[in-house]
């Protein structure tokens, strides 16, 4: 049976620069977890279980603008592309696009590796004619990809408006990396769209209280990591939407004065005090139509829903 190749060595994630990471966040005043820490094994899970919840529109809407689009994206896309999938996940976007696209080979990557392994192996069973490549890596810094992978034009695949979790002058920064290692292919971007606050409020904090385990989680993960005791039943999950930042902020709020201390370092946090986890920046069309322009991209072909919720967007 074909196997699909891991690279996994090309970016050792070392473990000390993690634990630092962590700790200066804990220390800082605005206290904060990167949000790389929520996809742990059972945080890749319970993010798999939110796209599953009717509520939260972003996958449900993308996941229809690729299935409808499909052809017309092929067909901007041009034939055999090199597809590079960013914070692949479990994969299942991508594989939407195998038909119409039939890649020539295809790059999954994603910081949470062995969830990306068990769902390579699957897509690779079902694709025996596509050769496959996993990357275990954090690409938020820097996106520099192994000499292994071709050096022909590149299709960049990331979807999820998971743009939208960086600070906009980090998105550009991102975008225009993109642009340079896509050799003058293109990039295909799914970006969510600023729209009513209920909305957003019921997105990111389901009824079912899913997003609120997952944001939970990230203490669990924190725990394994740096082996510090953080009593998760002592915080709550929290949404703000910044209207001035155009952006949904998550948090973990403490619900009564707690502490958590780790390798002989401790931070106490008073009743109320808020830990921040995520942004998740929502755009217009407008404003993602500049952030690319700004990062080199030329030329945009746009698809959006009848709501507006969402955009799919093949720049080159
Ligand atoms: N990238 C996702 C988003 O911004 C991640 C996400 C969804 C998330 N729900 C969350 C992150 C709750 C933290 C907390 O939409």
């Amino acid at each position: 049976m074909q196997k699909p190749v891991f690279l996994e060595s090309h970016q050792v994630i070392q473990s000390s620069a993690l634990f630092s990471e962590i700790e200066a966040g804990l220390l800082a005043e605005q206290a904060s977890i990167s949000p790389k820490f929520l996809y742990d094994a059972l945080g890749a899970h319970l993010f798999t279980a939110i796209t599953l919840v009717p509520e939260y529109y972003p996958t449900a809407v993308e996941t229809g603008l690729l299935t409808q689009y499909t052809s017309e994206i092929a067909a901007a896309i041009g034939p055999d592309p090199v597809l590079i999938d960013l914070g692949a996940g479990d994969c299942k976007k991508a594989a939407l696009l195998f038909e119409s696209m039939k890649p020539a080979s295809y790059v999954a990557i994603d910081f949470s590796v062995d969830y990306l392994k068990d769902a390579l192996e699957k897509l690779q069973s079902q694709h025996t004619d596509i050769p496959m490549y996993g990357i275990g890596m954090d690409f938020s810094q820097t996106l520099k990809l192994p000499t292994t992978i071709s050096q022909t034009p590149r299709t960049f695949f990331y979807p999820g408006s998971s743009i939208g979790n960086f600070l906009p002058t980090e998105a550009q920064a991102l975008l225009a990396q993109i642009k340079r290692e896509a050799l003058g292919g293109g990039l295909l971007l799914g970006v969510d769209l600023m729209k009513a606050d209920d909305v957003l409020q019921a997105a990111y904090d389901d009824p079912l209280k899913i997003t609120a385990a997952f944001n939970l989680n990230i203490l669990r993960s924190v725990n394994a990591i740096i082996d510090s005791n953080f009593d998760v039943s002592h915080f709550s999950h929290k949404v703000m939407i910044n209207h001035s930042k155009e952006r949904v902020e998550l948090y973990l709020e403490a619900l009564r004065d707690t502490s958590v201390t780790w390798g002989g370092k401790q931070r106490l946090f008073k009743q109320g005090e808020l830990i921040h986890t995520e942004n998740s920046h929502k755009y217009s069309i407008a404003s993602i139509q500049q952030l690319l322009n700004r990062a080199g991209f030329q030329s945009l072909k746009i698809w959006t829903d009848a709501q507006q919720y969402f955009a799919v967007i093949y720049a080159k």
